[in-house]
């Protein structure tokens, strides 16, 4: 746990060392959990933002765009449920102060329980080596089977009092539990509350004229309330998909872990419109496709997992989590539902508009069900920064500081770096830049010794290092050092452009 934690701190510090990720306000102390995007975070969240874009509408025919005003109708927020039910349950510690979510609390006294069934398999896989059989051994041990039961009877409690509203028995749990106030120790809790998490606005300039609005707690309403104009505007026919990036606000009770959990922060969801009774087909579909774009960006397939949902949102009738092992342990990172004909219909009920499609080959209209992939942006920066961060031990007993983020993603592609600021090396490393800039994002370092500009390279995330040394303005060729490997080779230069395009195209990246 406290190497949790230090690995954390050391991820939270290099984002800000880096130029990732700054508090916001910061020079006025900052604004709870909420944070701005420095020069390479910047990149990094556009490329991010890129790769998403182009995997889910540029290569599926089927799926188109849209980019919703955040401020929509308040009548969009009442028939979506957010007005009535966008809550969280709080609880306060009366010692401490401190407040919570009552579920988040019951949730991680469960992950740890887990937590104690995984250090038994550990233990059992390390014992017996190869012929270790997982399965077998979570169905026989004692111990295992104990931890897992406890888990599940506390889930299944927890899902059942929030589905039942039952704020009482939730309160009821974490006493029965003896969970304590993580601050304080002290077990002197309030009841549970509802706390709604849409943060309202006014539209208008005098008091008494204007509209009471929020700001949108999700993008999926954006794409709801459009889905007439784009598929008659685009003549989509089911299945089809509208994708959408954009800016969400919820009032968090408990903002922290850094940028996993904000008042304001980016979605890229999707929805996908389909033929009812086909749903749960599309469902498997999806979260199988997902699952493989995550593989693509090569963080590895042991740091993601699938959490199927015990309480379902009213309006699913499957939903799953692909959650990412961040530094803090497995969370959410995004989530598959299926959403029936729920949103469609409350607006049609709302509106008085036809929300529906006329589908040729079955000669009827209906109100098409809805496969919704939902990814949380800030969340995937996190994965991919937290998982890249690395601390590597080298000959000789040192270590360098390594952000190994995918090449494809990576805000700078390549330094370009003179050897020496003179004997006109740094004009040849310009004209390389000037021509390369056109393709890619490169950036040029002259300052120090060559290993350390290699080193801040490294912590910087940059794949590629292209030195321009005495032999190049005889032989025409450059050393290109490897972020990851750091093996160096001289090619020639104007074979760095084609080997740039081939680390980072996205076919190529994508085919691979
Ligand atoms: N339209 C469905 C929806 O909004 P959600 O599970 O509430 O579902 C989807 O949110 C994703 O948005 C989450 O998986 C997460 O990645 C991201 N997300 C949600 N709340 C967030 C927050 N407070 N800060 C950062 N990301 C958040």
């Amino acid at each position: 746990m406290a190497k949790q934690q230090d690995n954390f701190k050391q991820v939270i510090a290099h984002a800000k060392e880096y130029g990732y990720i700054f508090s916001s306000s910061e020079i006025y102390d900052g604004l709870s959990a909420v944070y701005d995007y420095g020069q390479n975070g910047a990149e990094l969240k556009k490329n991010i933002k890129e790769y998403w874009w182009k995997s889910m509408v540029q290569l599926h025919d089927n799926i188109v765009g849209l980019d919703a005003a955040i401020l929509m109708h308040p009548t969009t927020w009442k028939a979506s449920g957010h007005v009535d039910a966008f809550n969280d349950p709080l609880i306060d510690n009366k010692d401490s102060k401190k407040r919570y979510r009552a579920d988040v609390l019951v949730e991680d006294y469960a992950e740890k329980i887990n937590q104690k069934a995984q250090k038994e398999i550990a233990k059992a896989r390390k014992r017996f080596g190869d012929k270790f059989d997982e399965e077998e051994f979570v169905n026989t041990n004692p111990r295992v089977i104990r931890y897992k039961k406890e888990e599940k009877e506390i889930l299944e409690r927890l899902a059942k009092s929030l589905t039942n509203e039952d704020l009482a028995d939730v309160k009821a749990l974490i006493e029965e539990l003896g969970i304590a106030c993580p601050e304080s120790g002290s077990k002197n809790w309030t009841d549970v509350k509802q706390f709604n998490l849409m943060f309202g606005t006014k539209l208008g300039a005098s008091a008494d004229s204007a509209t009471d609005l929020y700001l949108r707690p999700e993008t999926a309403q954006g794409i709801f309330v459009n889905f007439a104009n784009v598929q008659k505007t685009g003549r989509m026919k089911i299945p089809f998909g509208i994708a959408q990036i954009g800016k969400a606000f919820r009032n968090e009770i408990v903002a922290r872990q850094f940028i996993f959990r904000q008042r304001e922060f980016e979605q890229m969801e999707m929805q996908f419109f389909v033929r009812p009774g086909e749903e749960l087909t599309w469902f498997e579909k999806w979260k199988e496709t997902r699952q493989k774009w995550h593989e693509s960006l090569g963080l590895g397939k042991e740091n993601y997992r699938f959490h199927d949902h015990e309480k379902m949102a009213h309006y699913a009738n499957a939903a799953t989590d692909i959650e990412f092992n961040f530094p803090f342990g497995f969370k959410e990172l995004e989530g598959i539902h299926s959403r029936t004909d729920f949103d469609l219909k409350a607006h049609e009920k709302h509106s008085g508009k036809k929300l529906q499609f006329f589908d040729p080959e079955m000669n009827k209209n209906y109100v098409p069900y809805v496969i919704e992939t939902s990814i949380g942006l800030d969340r995937m920066f996190l994965a991919v920064f937290s998982s890249s961060l690395q601390e590597e031990e080298l000959e000789g007993g040192t270590t360098r500081t390594v952000l190994k983020l995918p090449a494809i993603l990576a805000p700078y592609k390549a330094a370009i770096l003179p050897l020496v600021k003179k004997d006109g090396l740094p004009e040849i490393a310009q004209e390389l830049l000037d021509d390369l800039k056109w393709d890619f994002n490169v950036t040029y370092d002259e300052k120090d010794a060559v290993g350390r500009r290699y080193r801040r390279q490294d912590a910087a995330g940059t794949p590629f290092c292209i030195t321009i040394d005495h032999d190049t303005k005889e032989d025409k060729q450059v050393t290109v050092r490897n972020r990851d490997t750091m093996e160096q080779k001289r090619i020639p230069m104007a074979e760095v452009k084609a080997m740039l395009a081939k680390e980072v195209d996205f076919r190529t990246w994508m085919d691979k």
